[in-house]
């Protein structure tokens, strides 16, 4: 028996070069698994009405923990067009299966390490090296929402909000709602989360991103419960930024920046903005995880136009990877494998397109997989 079982989701488009390059990097290590592989996404739902079927929920049930590629995803009107024949006319609507596999699987945290790596053309300044924790499961990506409004949602308001009374007269169908709900639970547990991770890392700050001077009552319901919880963390510098102006800031000195907190929305803004310092998509890795289970998964899309052609960067997969060997309690591989990517990027032989080179998807795997 293998020591653990792994969820293997390629996924669409370049979600299966970049699944291969791990697979290379995996080997190397000689990392000890069982890869169960699993179906998901765009093609899924065009076969049978269903891009993350019961079947691929019972497989991660089975597992140890999911390395997942990336999907195409598409607007419900060409979702609709492109759906077979059979399936038209059911009922059937499409729905995110990330977002689905989040909510299911109670991925509350969603985890982005962002490190300048040493050589890499594409840093935006040297010594940026941050970790942004998001919650993942709440806010407004809650799913609550309507459209049109029903009459007993805008009644609730008029009822107790005096500043819906400028919305009465609006047609329920002119308008539409998003709810942006926030447990105390959530929002206690990914701050938890960040400052037991700063401590745990030798970390100096936490500075949670929010809006409370105008999001009162669920910023600063947050502000209020992180106030909490940083009181346990005396060692630990903590502080609160606005979003708006968190995003000039990482801009202007992001070096100054050390362990990020956040809500649904505001952390998946923030958390692209910090991707885009460090090199971009071809070197986002993050991680979806729970209380005993997790996904991790590059950041990156399908992008269709390079599928199947090995071009694209497996950085982000390959820094996944190494996330997925930390969770597992794999330091000792993970930090085998940290070496090793830091010193290809170090060295700048091998490059793929997006850091001005020629190399291919599996180039980039093998020279990791050769220092490993
Ligand atoms: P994308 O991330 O797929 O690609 C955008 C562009 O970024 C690409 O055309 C390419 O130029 C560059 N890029 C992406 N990954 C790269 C890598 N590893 N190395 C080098 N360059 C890379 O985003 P896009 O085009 O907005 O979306 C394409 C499809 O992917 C859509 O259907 C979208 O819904 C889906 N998507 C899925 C995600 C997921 O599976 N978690 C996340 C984001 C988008
Ligand atoms: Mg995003």
């Amino acid at each position: 028996m293998a020591r653990y079982r792994i969820a293997w989701l390629p996924g669409d488009g370049i979600g299966r070069d970049v699944m291969e390059a791990a697979r290379l990097v995996l080997d190397a290590i000689r990392f000890d698994a069982d890869y169960r592989p699993g179906e998901i996404g765009w093609d899924l739902w065009c076969k049978e009405g269903n891009a993350l079927p019961d079947r691929t929920l019972e497989l991660l049930r089975q597992t140890d923990v999911c390395l997942f590629g990336a999907i195409t995803s598409k607007p419900p009107d060409e979702a609709a067009q492109e759906l077979d024949p059979a399936f038209r006319g059911k009922g059937l609507s499409y729905f995110s299966p990330i977002v689905r596999l989040r909510q299911e699987f109670n991925l509350h945290t969603n985890l982005r390490p962002c490190k300048a790596y040493p050589g890499n053309p594409l840093n935006f300044k040297d010594d940026i090296d941050l970790v942004v924790f998001r919650e993942n499961t709440e806010g407004l990506y809650s799913g609550i929402e309507f459209h049109p409004v029903p009459e007993e949602v805008m009644g609730s308001f008029l009822k107790h909000s005096a500043k819906a009374k400028r919305f009465a007269d609006v047609p329920r169908d002119q308008m539409a709602v998003t709810v942006r709900l926030l447990t105390r639970k959530g929002c206690e547990s990914i701050v938890t989360q960040a400052f037991e991770y700063a401590r745990k890392h030798g970390r100096r700050s936490v500075t949670l991103v929010e809006k409370p001077n105008v999001l009162r009552e669920t910023s600063g319901f947050m502000v209020r419960i992180a106030r909490e919880v940083a009181a346990r963390y005396p060692e630990i510098a903590f502080s609160v930024t606005n979003i708006d102006a968190m995003c000039m800031w990482l801009i202007k000195n992001p070096e100054n920046y050390d362990v990020l907190v956040t809500t649904n929305m505001f952390g998946d803004i923030i958390s692209d903005l910090c991707a885009q310092l460090v090199g971009g998509l071809g070197f986002a890795c993050s991680g979806n995880i729970g209380d005993g289970y997790a996904v991790f998964e590059p950041t990156h899309g399908s992008a269709p136009k390079y599928a199947g052609q090995y071009k694209v960067n497996p950085m982000a997969m390959c820094l996944t990877v190494r996330m997925m060997l930390e969770w597992l309690g794999e330091s000792r591989s993970a930090g085998r494998l940290e070496d090793a990517i830091t010193a290809v990027i170090r060295e700048g032989e091998v490059r793929t397109y997006d850091m001005g080179g020629k190399s291919s998807t599996l180039d980039m795997a093998e020279a990791v997989a050769r220092k490993l």
